[in-house]
């Protein structure tokens, strides 16, 4: 069997199915050009595994060092997360945004094309669906009106990849759309920290049980959900890396074509709900205080995750606590 190719591996989502595919006994080659992360969390995956792996430092727009990855090695499948993630940041940056994450992804499966490297997942995002009638999203739903450049970039690539298998159905593509990624590895070795001030909650979180910000603003608590603040389905990024393997065994498994999934628990959680509970499992002070709205956010979505239990056979199977006890005890412990 051929290597798999993780590109953005040294990233939060990439890390951890890293290893994830090293623990199912995959072969692996990780590219990262340490945009968003750092080099220590290579050895930080080959502590968690005990296992070893090849690794380039390239960014995937650079065409010439990409090529040479696969003349290297034997890739049988691709896993891209090398994509840029922060929905206010690609508004101020929207050339930078479409550049790295539609321009590169272009230049990924154009190599893979040249090489015979047909299988492909995806990293897509819940973001896709915009607004719907509904707050539980199906995959059957249509993509919705795009609301920031990060958005878009997501809805590109899907209709970029529907596009690829019309023009050549010998490809075997799965899209995964994540609801809330939050938590850590158990061990506390990877997990996310991103650099200055976070966006996300549970980032934001982590930042004030560790004193390194004063206290977390909660967006408003006027909204149209049980507690009057906003609904989101968080899940634990271990259960996401797992839905990755999945992915790529039902690709393996199954006819050529595009495979789309919805990777949530399909269970709400408020801002408050989440918060108590951290506080609660971690026996840890997060204060807080009820702020305004933040510009386009919205009531409530969700996950229906039928599909990927269906077909994929994957659920998530971690509680809120596992995410809350993991995103503490990886901030607490930061060793990277
Ligand atoms: C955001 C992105 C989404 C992206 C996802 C990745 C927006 C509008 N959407 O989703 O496109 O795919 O991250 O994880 O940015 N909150 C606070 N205080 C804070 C931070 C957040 O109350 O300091 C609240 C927000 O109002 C929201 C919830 O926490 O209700 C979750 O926010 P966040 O973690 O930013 O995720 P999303 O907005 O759901």
């Amino acid at each position: 069997m051929g290597k798999i190719l993780v590109t953005g591996g040294a990233g939060y989502i990439g890390s951890h199915t890293a290893v994830e595919l090293l623990n199912s006994g995959r072969e692996i080659v990780i590219i990262d050009n340490f945009s968003n992360s750092k080099p220590i969390v290579l050895e930080n995956i080959k502590k968690i595994t005990n296992k070893d792996f090849k690794f380039y430092e390239l960014d995937y727009l650079d065409r010439e060092k990409l090529e040479k990855v696969f003349e290297e090695n034997k890739i049988e499948a691709v896993l891209n997360f090398a994509g840029f993630k922060a929905v206010g940041e690609s508004v101020t940056k929207p050339l930078e945004y479409y550049y790295n994450n539609v321009s590169g992804c272009l230049v990924l499966l154009d190599t893979m094309k040249k090489y015979g490297v047909k299988k492909f997942v995806f990293s897509s995002s819940a973001t896709i669906y915009g607004i719907q009638k509904s707050t539980k999203y199906v995959e059957k739903m249509k993509r919705g009106i795009p609301t920031s450049p990060y958005a878009s970039t997501k809805i590109m690539i899907e209709q970029i990849l529907e596009d690829l298998y019309k023009a050549d159905n010998s490809w075997k593509i799965a899209i995964l759309r994540y609801f809330n990624p939050v938590g850590a590895h158990e061990s506390g070795l990877i997990g996310e920290n991103p650099k200055g001030i976070p966006n996300n909650l549970m980032p934001f979180i982590q930042k004030v049980a560790i004193k390194e910000l004063k206290e977390l603003t909660i967006f408003g608590d006027d909204y149209n959900t049980p507690d009057g603040t906003c609904r989101r389905d968080y899940l634990h990024v271990v259960d996401l890396s797992i839905g990755h393997i999945k992915a790529l065994e039902k690709l393996e498994s199954s006819e050529n074509g595009v495979y789309i999934y919805n990777l949530g628990t399909g269970t709400p959680i408020s801002v408050l709900e989440l918060v108590n509970t951290f506080i609660k499992v971690n026996n840890i002070d997060v204060p807080y205080k009820i702020g305004k709205r933040r510009d386009g956010d919205l009531d409530e979505f969700y996950a229906e995750p039928k599909k990927a239990k269906e077909e994929l056979n994957w659920v998530a199977t971690k509680t809120l606590e596992d995410m809350c006890r993991d995103s503490w005890n990886y901030i607490a412990s930061k060793k990277d």
